[in-house]
């Protein structure tokens, strides 16, 4: 079938195949309970395994309860497959000490160093309403259909003690994670997740992905920390763009994906030659030298992003470009830096804006019946 099992010793949705269709919410707590809130992770969990199964997302049904009170599922999956929907968790900085510094919860004693607040990067222009959150539930699957139908009902199910502060869909994944896909294409028409950070790569994935023991609190071992960007594309300035340019600026040809000055997409990128002029044949400002594990202390990031478009901005152009998603061992050591440098440096700056942030501890996976999501924090 084409079920991803929900449980395993880390969650999907990392490493799992990127799916085509996202669907992502960040939600706030409003209960000051505890219990309530521990009682609602083990409801969602029950409900996760359900709806990965390509099950209903309660135990009675969508057309199956009794006619005085709402079903248990809202409906709109019924008769379609699991679709390869994959739910993955995080717990944002914000869960553990509120914006007022309150420790809501209890937690703030178990806080990760590494969810540390991002810092403002220059040309940041982010909007406090659809960045950070309490909890975050990343949703993947072959149909926007599936996507949607978890997602809502993971926020039908947590009425009254969370509520949804922004989500964002997304279609087209922008990257591979498995040397069995095909690479994609954004929205400025290049193939993204080339050098990505893929399942298969073992070792790099236990240096760059994996929380590690004594790396922070042993409930984060096995997980990993996600940063999200809303990156606003400026695709009717790009699409005025000269070919050549588009190529300098990505570091990479359009057509096939190569390093600039090798022939196939996977031919190892050369930062270290000149060309004829004397200038490095990828371009000092080039997205891919700035990102590059070489230019930053050896990290690689899970990159696995979506493009968006949210309608039209009302200046005759379209609200279209990247919901950037990457998944890390350490923000400090690897989102962090890699952005400080594209922020002050990328010459793809004249064409993107970041306009939302988010940063959230996944903890590992849910492993028998009795576990359930964030159990080893609570
Ligand atoms: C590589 C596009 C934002 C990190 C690439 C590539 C493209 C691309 C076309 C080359 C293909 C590949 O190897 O995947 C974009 C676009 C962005 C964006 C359109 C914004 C709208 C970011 C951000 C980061 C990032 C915010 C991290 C802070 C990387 C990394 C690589 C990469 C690590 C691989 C570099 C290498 O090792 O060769 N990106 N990117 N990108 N990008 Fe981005």
């Amino acid at each position: 079938s084409d079920a991803v099992p929900f449980q395993g010793a880390v969650q999907a949705g990392i490493v799992t195949p990127a799916q085509d269709r996202l669907h992502f919410v960040a939600f706030d707590v409003l209960t000051k309970d505890r219990a309530q809130l521990v009682q609602l992770l083990k409801d969602w969990t029950d409900a996760a395994n359900r709806m990965t199964a390509g099950k209903d997302a309660g135990s009675i049904g969508a057309t199956q309860g009794i006619l005085e009170a709402p079903p248990d599922d809202t409906g709109e999956a019924i008769g379609l497959p699991a679709s390869g929907l994959t739910l993955t968790i995080g717990f944002g900085p914000t869960l553990f000490r509120d914006a007022t510094g309150k420790d809501r919860f209890g937690l703030a004693a178990r806080k990760p160093a590494a969810l540390a607040d991002l810092p403002h990067f220059p040309g940041d222009l982010i909007d406090p309403a659809i960045s950070g959150g309490d909890i975050c539930v990343q949703a993947c699957a072959n149909d926007p259909q599936v996507a949607v139908h978890a997602i809502r009902n993971l926020a039908r199910i947590g009425m009254g003690v969370v509520s949804v502060r922004w989500s964002q869909l997304g279609f087209g994944r922008t990257s591979s994670t498995s040397t069995s896909q095909a690479t994609p294409r954004n929205l400025f028409g290049f193939k993204d997740g080339t050098a990505n950070l893929k399942a298969e790569e073992t070792d790099l994935l236990k240096q760059n992905l994996w929380v590690q023991p004594g790396d922070g609190p042993d409930w984060m071992t096995g997980g990993a920390y996600v940063v999200t960007r809303k990156i606003r594309m400026m695709i009717e300035t790009w699409d005025r763009t000269s070919l050549g340019e588009q190529e300098d600026i990505i570091g990479r040809t359009k057509g096939e994906g190569a390093a600039l000055g090798q022939a196939k997409e996977f031919d190892e990128i050369d930062l270290v030659s000149k060309n004829g002029e004397g200038d490095p044949v990828i371009p000092v400002d080039a997205h891919v030298r700035l990102a590059h594990p070489d230019t930053n202390k050896g990290a690689h990031l899970l990159r696995r992003g979506y493009n968006f478009v949210d309608g039209s901005d009302g200046l005759g152009r379209l609200n279209a470009g990247l919901f950037f998603i990457a998944y890390q061992r350490d923000p400090r050591t690897h989102f962090v830096p890699i952005q400080t440098n594209l922020a002050r440096l990328d010459a793809m700056n004249e064409y993107v804006r970041h306009v939302s942030s988010g940063l959230f501890a996944c903890p590992p996976g849910v492993t028998g019946p009795d576990d359930f999501w964030g159990r080893a924090l609570f």
